[in-house]
């Protein structure tokens, strides 16, 4: 890992273990260009790659040209206005209501370690583990200046980027654009990986040709969303899983985004990511300066699988925080599925007396212990406990469920408001609301206006004073309505534009306080499923509700598309009962337990009520996250096979990270007539050592039970037809 700064050649070069990043300087006129990204090289000799000398050039001694030379320079960070008519990075509106804006190179500086992000989430690393360049730009004109950072790590080949601007004028100005990173190369045929859903289908991959004009995925529904993903990834078309090139670009943050590729005229691309500008607008007074949030940048030659590797080294050991980081977590018991609103402070022993027998760790209370919430019409911002459902009160019931040997977690929804709620009557004005208009409901809620400080303090002080009266050890923080009727009675006419993204810091604002003032609480991010699982989320909690949709063959791809950039240690699974109560199939309780295997392993079912034998299954499933959850939270994760692409089977691997031993896991989703056994590559093994089958006994067909690392990865086992759909097994290979 290095950064330098070649005087010569106006050259910066940013080297990660397997990649260089390099940015020029040119002209009189200090423009900054993209030079290159790829592979790691030696050369640093590398600014004739800008073009500098193809017509139509030189902006200083031939202004005739300056909007041809704009609008073809591959920019590091764009301005906008003044001739690139390519969609630019930043945009600004002056007083008097203009909006050009050009950044030319002023100064630089290169440090050890990465400084933290204001009130956001951010990776971080020591002064030893990563390293970062930042260069200050400048309009002159507007005296606005422009600090774009780059942070670099040791042991990953992730590149942190984010962008600081600065009013160094003497007049207000208006931020109507800040995207946080922009990365312009030439197009070589390549094709773009997006993570598109819905509720319940979340994050399914999505390869599409980049074309000429530009595509996009975004949001503008105040998070990240369930329908797009803040995540492209850009590929050559022959790139696999092992091999090929593979660019790609997470952002850091919770809400609204805007993720683009544009191919122009002349086959160059520009990739870029940042905050969604529809309904931005943020006034920066002379002195103040204005942060946008950082983009996670990824080049890989070891194909898309190299590319999830990256990313989950770099948020394990990056970004995700906390005692339970590297720990493996209770295996809970969620009575949602259970009861939904219908249980009571019996009911719930009963469950935690059967779960505590079987192995499980943790009783967590889903969503109706509050106000009068019997159904999803009321109470929420109506935090005190309901003594008629929970008799004798939370503290007992938790102390109950501690004396079975069980921790107690708890449901919050704390950034909404019931129009049913005392808080409600009492504060009308504190939901996100457009005056004068009725506002639209969702889930009959409205969204709580936490950019008004009165607004957080007060729900933080009623969930901290929940958490303070009893011995709850893990909470699970909600939101499950995406925003609409953008109005704040608490900002200024010429700030409603910065609503949005205020949200989104007072949401941070709050889960840091959470995590600070409870350091031991285990938090569980969730949005109606997994409409919030981005890295801003996993800064202030180590796992995420992944979907509400727990059938295990649904969940193959959900869990697919989100272990392609994060690891498996934050996604939320749990077994549920059958028929699944979002599409209604019936699938093995074996094979549930092996898909929820995958993320952070827990059950999601009334165990008083399910089939004796699926009850009986349970500890042997117990054991089975016990033995296997430090691989899988800790490994190297590669798919094998995605079923969504063949129709019949997925599969997966995670190998230790000393290639000690692997888990595959195979699932047939569907039987099929008179077939052959199939042949399953299983890469990521050391060559040269022997792996011995360790759970031979699953696997009665298997002629032989031991096999070398290259054998499996180029030749493969055969795995025989099963009988039926939806059957998995587990293949543990231990190096001998
Ligand atoms: C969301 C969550 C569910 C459950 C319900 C409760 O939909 O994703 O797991 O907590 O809310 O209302």
């Amino acid at each position: 890992m290095n950064i330098t700064y070649n005087e010569k050649n106006r050259l910066f070069k940013l080297d990660t273990p397997g990649t260089s990043y390099c940015i020029g300087v040119v002209d009189e006129e200090n423009f900054l260009g993209h030079v290159y990204y790829g592979r790691r090289l030696l050369d640093d000799q590398l600014t004739y790659l800008l073009r500098t000398q193809e017509a139509p050039f030189v902006p200083t001694e031939n202004n005739r040209d300056r909007c041809s030379f704009l609008d073809s320079f591959p920019m590091e960070y764009t301005g906008s206005g003044l001739g690139d008519y390519r969609e630019g990075t930043l945009a600004v509106r002056t007083t008097e209501g203009h909006t050009g804006v050009s950044l030319s190179y002023v100064s630089h500086r290169i440090y050890d370690g990465k400084e933290a992000l204001a009130g956001m989430p951010a990776a971080f690393g020591s002064k030893e583990s990563c390293k970062t360049l930042e260069i200050t730009c400048e309009d002159s004109i507007l005296h606005l200046q422009v600090i774009l950072s780059y942070s670099i790590f040791a042991d990953t080949d992730a590149i942190a980027r984010s962008v600081r601007i600065v009013n160094g004028g003497s007049e207000e100005i208006f931020l109507t654009k800040v995207l946080s990173a922009c990365i312009d190369m030439d197009n070589e045929d390549y094709e773009m990986i997006t993570l598109n859903g819905s509720w319940a289908r979340e994050r399914v991959i999505q390869v599409s040709p980049v074309r000429k004009g530009k595509q996009s995925v975004g949001s503008v529904r105040g998070e990240s969303s369930h329908q797009e993903h803040p995540f492209i990834a850009w590929k050559s078309p022959t790139t696999t899983e092992e091999t090929g090139d593979i660019y790609a670009m997470n952002f850091v943050y919770s809400g609204n985004f805007l993720a683009q590729i544009e191919e122009n005229q002349f086959g160059s691309i520009r990739a870029m990511m940042g905050i969604h500008p529809e309904n931005f607008c943020w006034k920066l007074m002379p002195g103040e300066s204005f942060q946008a949030p950082e983009v996670i940048c990824l080049y890989s030659a070891e194909g898309i699988g190299g590319m999830t590797r990256n990313f989950h080294d770099l948020y394990r050991n990056h970004l995700i925080r906390g005692i339970y980081k590297d720990k493996k977590r209770p295996i809970l018991i969620n009575n949602w599925e259970a009861t939904y609103f219908n249980f009571n402070t019996e009911k719930l022993l009963e469950i935690a007396r059967q779960a505590s027998g079987l192995g499980i760790e943790m009783l967590v209370m889903d969503d109706g212990w509050f106000g009068h919430r019997e159904d999803d019409n009321t109470s929420l911002g109506d935090w005190q406990v309901n003594e008629t459902k929970l008799e004798g009160g939370l503290k007992h019931l938790v102390e109950e469920v501690n004396k079975l040997g069980m921790k107690f977690g708890i449901w919050f929804e704390p950034e909404m408001i019931s129009p049913d709620s005392d808080l409600y009557r009492q504060h009308p004005d504190w939901a996100i609301q457009i005056p004068g208009r009725v506002g639209s409901l969702s889930r009959n809620q409205y969204v709580l206006d936490l950019t008004r400080k009165e607004v957080r303090d007060h729900v933080y002080d009623m969930v901290a004073a929940v958490l303070h009266s009893a011995n709850i050890e893990y909470v699970k923080w909600d939101m499950n309505r995406q925003l609409s009727d953008l109005g704040s009675y608490g900002l200024p006419a010429d700030r409603q534009g910065e609503l949005l993204h205020r949200q989104v810091l007072a949401v941070y604002e709050m889960q840091d306080r959470l995590t600070k003032e409870f350091p031991n609480l285990l938090l569980e991010n969730c949005s109606g499923g997994g409409a919030r699982f981005d890295p801003g989320m996993l800064y202030y909690s180590p796992q995420i509700w992944c979907s509400d949709d727990t059938d295990a063959v649904e969940r193959l791809s959900i869990q697919a598309g989100t272990a392609m950039i994060y690891p498996l240690s934050t996604m939320g699974a749990h077994v549920s009962d059958c028929p699944n109560h979002t599409v209604g199939r019936t699938t093995p309780f074996e094979t549930r337990g092996y898909v929820a295997l995958a993320g952070t392993f827990g059950y999601e079912l009334d165990v008083t009520k399910i089939p004796q034998e699926d009850r009986d299954s349970i500890p042997g499933q117990v054991a089975m996250y016990h033995k296997y959850n430090d691989l899988v939270r800790e490994g190297d994760y590669y798919r094998i096979a995605h079923y969504a692409e063949n129709h019949f089977f997925d599969c997966y691997e995670v190998v230790a990270k000393d290639k000690s031993e692997a888990l595959v896991t195979y699932i047939q989703v569907l039987g099929r007539a008179n077939c052959h056994s199939r042949r399953i590559r299983i890469p990521g093994l050391a060559p040269d050592k022997i792996y011995v089958v360790e759970n031979a006994a699953d696997w009665p067909e298997l002629k032989q039970t031991e096999y070398g690392g290259d054998a499996l990865h180029y030749a493969g086992i055969q795995v025989p037809p099963l009988a039926g759909d939806f059957r998995g097994r587990l293949l543990h290979l231990v190096a001998r």
